[in-house]
């Protein structure tokens, strides 16, 4: 399963985020999406690495006097709830199809979501403060 590292799309000229948001598809690609047990493991590794790329992210923010910081960290908080929901589901066969599809069909909407949408904006503010 692989998601692309596209440049026009998640490209957003900042070295910190596209490092992170790099690091990230390389995890998320590294899974065997017919393995329950890789999935979770995936997760978990994507739960600790997006834990320090939120923090990178929020330490930014703060040292910029980001006007959007609330509305940007509170969307980091619920995506690390629901990952963190997911990790620790119950492992039935209800369960574990609710990890897979929430692997495989949310997580990559929501990276690109927010991508376009919350980071591409704050690595838009950091160039115009940095001119
Ligand atoms: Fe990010
Ligand atoms: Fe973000």
């Amino acid at each position: 399963m692989i998601k692309k590292f596209e440049d026009e799309k998640h490209l957003l000229k900042n070295e910190l985020m596209d490092r992170l948001h790099q690091e990230f598809l390389d995890i998320y690609n590294s899974v065997d999406s017919n393995s329950t047990q890789s999935i979770k493991s995936k997760l978990t590794e994507l739960y600790s690495h997006t834990q320090k790329h939120f923090q990178a992210e929020e330490e930014l923010m703060e040292n910029i006097s980001y006007p959007t910081k609330r509305e940007h960290k509170e969307e980091h908080a619920k995506v690390l709830a629901e990952m963190n929901y997911f990790i620790n589901m119950n492992p039935t066969i209800f369960g574990q199809n609710m990890m897979k599809a929430y692997y495989i069909e949310k997580l990559p909407y929501w990276f690109d979501a927010h991508l376009i949408s919350m980071d591409s904006d704050l690595a838009s503010y950091v160039q115009r403060k940095e001119v």
